[in-house]
Order: C-alpha cells, then structure tokens, then sequence
C-alpha cells in the first residue's frame, strides 16, 4: 500500500508540480522566516552559505530535539528519532558514521556495479516479456533500489513487502495515525534488532555484519543507535533512491524525448545525466535541511544567534547564479560547475551518495539502451503522487516502447 495517492496540495485544488518544475527564488543573505509549525527561523540559500551552515560545527541536529525545540522536530517517523545517527552531532556522530564509512567509500562501491548490473539486467528481462503498456515504478524504480540495499544488507526476498510497509510508515506523509506509526515502528526496530543479533552470532558478508564488527571496535554505541542506524539504512537506503529514479523517469521521459537513446550510448553519458538530474530534480517538496546553532554565527555577513533553527535550502543554493552559471536543466550532459549539495555537505553529507549515483547510472542507461523508444503510455500531466515526509514520486508511470 502506498503511504498515499494525490495529484493536488493537502487542502488545494492546485495541481502539484512535478518537481523539476518547482519555482526556486533567488538565493541572498541569511534572514528570518516562520516555519510551517509558527516557530521563527533563519534562511540560507546562497551556495558558500548553506555550505557554510553544513560544515560548521556551531550547527547541528541534536539541539532541535533539546526540550525547547522546535514542534517540527515532534513528528512522529524515523526521521525524528533522536536515536537516528543523522540526528547526532559531533564524537557520537562520528562514532556511529565510522562503522560504516568504510563499506561506503567509492572504490568499495565501485565492486558492486557488477551485481547492481545483473540486478537491472533481470528486472529489464521481465519488463521484455511483458505486454505494453507497463508500470515502470511497480516493475523497476521501485523493486531495483529495494533489491538492491536487500542485497547489501543480506535480506532475502521474504521481507521486501514488509520493508515497503515500514518505510511507508517510517517517512508517513501524515495520512497515517500515529499509534499506526509506532506500530510499524515497534516491528521495524524488534526485525532491526533480531537482525543484528543474528549477526553477531552468524556474520556474513554483509553490511549488517560490518556494522556489528565495527561497533564491537567502537565499543560503547548503545544499542538502540545501533537498531536506529539499520533501520535508517534500509528505508533511507532505497526510498530516496526510488524517487529520484521515478522523477527522472518522469522529466526524461515527459521531457527530454531527444535525449533519451543518448543515454543508452554508454556508461559513462548515462553518469553525466545522472549527475545533472541529482542536481536538478530535489527529493521532495520541503527543500531545507534543518539544522540548529548552539553558539552565535557570522553566516555571510549575518550574525545568526545562538538556539536559532535554520534551514539550508540546498535546492536555491545549487541555482545560485553565482556559482552555477548554465540553467539546471540547460544540458543534460553538460558537467556540473560546482559540487551539488543535492547530498548534502559537511559532516552528514550523504553516505550513499556514491551507491545512489551508481543506482542511477546504471538504471538509465541499461534502460535506454533496452528500450530506446521508451515512452509514456499516457499523459504525463495526469500523474498522480505517492508522497513521504520528505519526498514525492509518481504512484505509477505506465510506459510503453
Ligand atoms: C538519490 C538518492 C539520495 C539522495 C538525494 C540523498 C540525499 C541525502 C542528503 C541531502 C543527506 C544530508 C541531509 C542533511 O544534511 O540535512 C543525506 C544523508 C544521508 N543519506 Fe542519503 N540520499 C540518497 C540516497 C542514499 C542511499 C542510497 C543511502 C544508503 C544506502 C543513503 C544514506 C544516507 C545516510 C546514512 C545519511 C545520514 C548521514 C549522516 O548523518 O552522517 N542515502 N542523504
């Protein structure tokens, strides 16, 4: 079941758009806002700012959930628990990201494009068989990041229902109550925590079995980080993917015809556009990443006070004309400029960014080359949305070739 199905805003009759379409306005120095909740906060949107705000240790995530935060941190969802390395600062932080630093690192990634490619492979082999016009959100974008962190973790195929059940829980778009939530909560952690005392007992080559090598190094992680850190891992490591895969899909598609067969050329193409689309196309409808300022900082030549929320607004910040002198969408092959902050930046920049990218990658240009006439079975327009906490993609994208 999907979390939930809308093609308007909550409340609205306006239709959503898709996200590439989004309006952005122009990055400038920090100032105040109100957040959805009524609390005040800080913008930053110029690119050295939010980079800034990102990599400096006066902000963090911790403090949002100190007693006097702010009532967004509340929310119930994975994402606001304080467990969550992403909502660690600091040595604990650091602690927790070092047990799986080495599993992450580009060269470790790079070893596993071989079954990544055989994962597409099968998944673009029933597609063939298939009659058009198919889903190819329920038959690839979705199955192929599930199948792929499954893998990576050592899950087999009997719980990737499950998994959708829990993540859909675990980013709720808020249509589910939130007795429902922890429910699926409670289940997520008790199968996180039987998972890695299985792996304690039986290791394999997975990255369970790293993380528990690496926290038994650590010494004193508690447990409960530890449940947190795979939970997060198997829900951030295939949602953010799927999205952007089915919001790629849905631009390239809906409005790149031209170069669609370019991506099928060769791997490397495939990678540019992957590059640009990351930059592109935000995850989500809620732009910022939120941090907190223990101590007063001097942002661009604004004193941001101490106990301010801010937000990073990643998505203005890779539009600053500044530093990005080509439109985003100007030429799909075209390298980047600057480094995107689409992953982030500073000491929680994306882990998987490499996987992710890899995913991309290989995911556009296996299909392109497969299916170079692939195209949409209907109008684009009328796609209807499966919302998160934090992201948005089609429901269903039927296609044919
Ligand atoms: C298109 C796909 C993805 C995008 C756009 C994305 C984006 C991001 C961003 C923006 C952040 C930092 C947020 C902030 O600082 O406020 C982040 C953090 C993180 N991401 Fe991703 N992500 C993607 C895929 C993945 C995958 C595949 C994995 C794991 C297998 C992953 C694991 C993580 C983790 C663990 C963090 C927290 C890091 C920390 O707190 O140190 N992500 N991601």
């Amino acid at each position: 079941m999907p979390a939930s199905d809308s093609t308007t805003h909550a409340g609205s009759d306006e239709p959503l758009l898709p996200l590439h379409r989004l309006h952005f306005d122009e990055p400038g120095a920090p100032r105040t806002i109100t957040l959805s909740d009524g609390s005040p906060a800080w913008l930053v949107s110029r690119y050295t700012d939010v980079r800034h705000v990102l990599g400096d240790s006066g902000f963090g995530r911790a403090e949002l959930y100190a007693p006097d935060g702010p009532a967004l941190a509340d929310g119930p969802g994975l994402v606001n628990s304080p467990d969550l390395m992403f909502n660690q600062d600091g040595p604990e932080h650091l602690r927790l990201r070092r047990t799986l630093r080495r599993a992450f690192t580009p060269r470790a990634v790079a070893r596993w494009r071989p079954w990544i490619a055989s994962i597409v492979d099968q998944l673009l082999d029933e597609l063939e068989g298939g009659q058009p016009p198919v889903d190819i959100v329920a038959e690839f974008t979705l199955p192929l990041p599930v199948a792929v962190i499954s893998r990576l973790m050592g899950l087999d195929d009997s719980v990737r229902s499950r998994l959708r059940h829990w993540s859909e829980h675990a980013f709720t778009d808020g249509s589910h109550s939130g007795a429902e939530v922890d429910t699926a909560l409670a289940e997520f952690a008790a199968f996180g925590a039987e998972l890695l005392a299985e792996r304690r007992h039986r290791p394999g080559d997975d990255l369970v079995s790293s993380v528990v090598v690496a926290a038994a190094e650590e010494g004193g992680i508690p447990e409960s980080q530890l449940v947190s850190l795979v939970c997060g891992l198997v829900v951030g490591g295939h949602d953010s993917t799927m999205t952007m895969l089915g919001n790629s899909l849905l631009y390239l598609l809906g409005e790149r015809p031209e170069s669609w067969p370019s991506l099928g050329a060769d791997e490397e193409t495939a990678g540019a556009a992957a590059d640009r689309l990351l930059h592109l196309i935000p995850l989500g409808d809620d732009r910022g990443s939120v941090r907190r300022a223990s101590v007063a900082v001097d942002v661009g030549g604004v004193t941001i006070p101490a106990g301010a929320v801010v937000v990073a607004d990643c998505g203005m910040a890779n539009r600053d004309p500044e530093v990005f002198r080509r439109r985003p969408d100007d030429d799909l092959f075209a390298p980047l400029e600057a480094p995107s902050l689409s992953f982030g930046a500073g000491p929680h920049y994306c882990l998987g960014a490499w996987l992710a990218r890899l995913e991309l990658q290989l995911a556009l240009h296996r299909l392109a080359a497969r299916f170079p006439r692939l195209r949409p079975a209907e109008p684009v327009a009328d796609v209807s949305w499966r919302l998160g906490t934090t992201s948005r993609s089609p429901l269903r994208l039927p296609v044919t070739w």
